[in-house]
């Protein structure tokens, strides 16, 4: 499982930090020692080792964190019907990531999920080329903390929802991996992925997938294939 291998990485790099945060510690020390030799002897009772060992702790860590890459996973999605949510939360227990719902101010109702009705909100804002889906939150919390976000949607009328339109233009991607994944009706996963990848302009994101309602076992199996 990845998880295992970024913290194997994790714990190498913080131990390859802590091993050069003590060699420079120790040359510090013996600087120190050396400068620390030449006073006179009523300065000798004074704790001269104490002082450096302090300020040498909290550099090394942030020296050990600024070489830790971000390693946490997140599944970010949004859901009309609840399908997407389902493949998405498999994901999420599967990986034990946290999620993160892409919720509309103004949610979606079953009238205006009506895609064969013309007059439905869907079906309005399919022909609106200045629709924008307010969100109620376009940045998770601790965004920084995530290295691999796994991105969900439903396919509309052969492309990604616009619901998410606001969350893939409105963060900053670079730095992590992002994972597209669908479900559909039918249809494929077409272009929506790269269309999205576009978007936001930021990101390595990887192929995506697209799912039916209900298809746990394939998203394991999906996870399995991308190393997961
Ligand atoms: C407005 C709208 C348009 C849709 N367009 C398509 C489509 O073009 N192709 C398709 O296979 N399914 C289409 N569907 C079906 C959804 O993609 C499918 O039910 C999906 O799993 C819904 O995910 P959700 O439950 O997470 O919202 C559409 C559904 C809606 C509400």
């Amino acid at each position: 499982m990845m998880k295992n291998t970024t913290i194997s990485r994790r714990t190498f790099m913080k131990g390859a930090a802590a091993t050069a945060v003590v060699v420079s510690a120790g040359g510090l020390l013996s600087a120190c020692a050396s400068q620390e030799a030449a006073p006179a002897d009523a300065a000798r009772d004074e704790p001269a080792q104490e002082e450096p060992e302090q300020a040498q702790e909290e550099p090394a860590q942030e020296a050990a964190d600024e070489a830790t890459p971000a390693d946490g996973i997140l599944v970010a999605y949004f859901s009309g019907t609840g399908n997407t949510q389902g493949i998405a939360e498999a994901i999420a227990v599967e990986l034990d990531a946290d999620t993160f719902v892409i919720t509309p101010v103004d949610p979606y109702s079953r009238d205006d999920l009506g895609y064969n009705n013309p007059d439905s909100r869907t079906s309005q804002e399919r022909n609106d080329p200045n629709r924008s889906v307010e969100l109620e939150q376009v940045t998770p919390d601790n965004f920084d903390s995530y290295g691999t976000v796994f991105l969900g949607y439903p396919i509309w009328w052969g492309n990604a929802s616009w619901a998410i339109d606001n969350f893939v233009s409105g963060n900053d991607f670079t730095g992590k991996t992002v994972i597209p994944f669908c479900t559909s009706g039918s249809s494929p996963i077409g272009s929506s992925a790269q269309d999205l990848a576009a978007m936001a302009g930021t990101g390595e994101w990887r192929e995506g997938r697209r799912f039916g309602a209900g298809s746990v076992d394939d998203a394991s199996a999906w996870l399995g294939e991308l190393g997961y």
